[in-house]
């Protein structure tokens, strides 16, 4: 069974590594299905870039911890695509906030954004595809913190690690169909998350990363867009790193350091 993708959902694409993603998309061919939290004029200027490489754009509200009624928005895009072939969970938060200090209601919305949301989406996007026959992709964009934990990020680490898990069993259970699931796990990378909004991140300096500066949100963007393509159709279960090696740099980090300030995060 030849998979030709034509129709994509991206969550969280009004800005960020979910804007980047829709529009590379996009460029290979596939129209979109776009979706913001709050910020509905930077999910028009998506589809805007999108509609001006010749594709179809699609724009709803989407809160993933509107349970589980948000995945009425995930078929509602399906609908308008006229299809589902990618669905990328990209919609995500997290918090600065140590152990003993992470009120419960916290844990709460960061876990339900990232995971119950999460669950509720891709569930949604799977089933549509299973019903369609025609194979399928799911992409959860994690973190390197699905494999390795951040001060000050319990409930996002918690979550994260869990999304990790979800998308391997999502693999074992839906190989079945054509359809393949996999995480993209970013290091550092320059959005509004990160206070980076726009920014270039090549001029900024990170000593401790390999590759000497944070990432562009259009480089988690181009793995994503090849894990989505026909050619990436024997992937699936794994987590792709996009981090300038950052996780590589645990035993050396570790082992020179040379202040306790890390513990404050
Ligand atoms: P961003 O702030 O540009 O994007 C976050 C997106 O999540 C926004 O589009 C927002 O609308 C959406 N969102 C937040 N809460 C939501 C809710 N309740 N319902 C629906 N949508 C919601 O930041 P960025 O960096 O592009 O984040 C995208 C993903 O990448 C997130 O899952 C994040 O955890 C992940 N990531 C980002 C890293 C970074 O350094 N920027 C590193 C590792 C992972």
């Amino acid at each position: 069974m030849a998979f030709t993708p034509r129709t994509a959902i991206v969550t969280g694409s009004d800005s960020g590594i979910g804007k980047a993603t829709a529009v590379a998309l996009a460029r290979a061919g596939l129209d979109v299905g776009i979706s913001w939290h709050t910020d509905a004029a930077g999910a028009e200027q998506t589809a805007e870039e999108v509609r001006s490489l010749g594709r179809e754009a699609h724009v709803a509200q989407l809160d993933v911890t509107d349970l589980p009624g948000c995945g009425q928005v995930i078929d509602a895009l399906a609908d308008a695509l006229g299809g589902l072939d990618v669905f990328v969970n990209n919609a995500g938060t997290g918090e600065q906030v140590k152990f003993l200090d992470l009120d419960y209601e916290r844990w709460r919305r960061t876990v339900a954004t990232d995971l119950d949301g999460a669950f509720v989406c891709m569930q949604r996007a799977a089933r549509r595809m299973v019903e369609a026959g025609n194979g399928g992709r799911i992409i959860a964009v994690t973190s390197v913190h699905e494999h390795q934990p951040r001060v000050g990020s319990s409930a996002y680490d918690a979550a994260k690690h869990g999304l990790g898990g979800l998308v391997k069993t999502i693999a074992l259970e839906l190989g079945q169909y054509g359809i393949t699931a996999n995480a993209v796990a970013p290091g550092e990378i320059a959005t509004p998350m990160t206070g980076q909004e726009d920014q270039d991140p090549r001029g900024t300096d990170r000593p401790g990363v390999p590759l000497g500066r944070p990432g562009d949100a259009r480089e988690v963007a181009a793995v994503i867009a090849f894990l989505a393509s026909p050619e990436a159709a024997y992937v699936t279960g794994a987590s792709w790193v996009v981090d300038g090696g950052m996780l590589q740099m645990g035993p050396q980090a570790g082992s020179h350091i040379t202040s306790p300030d890390w513990r404050e995060g």
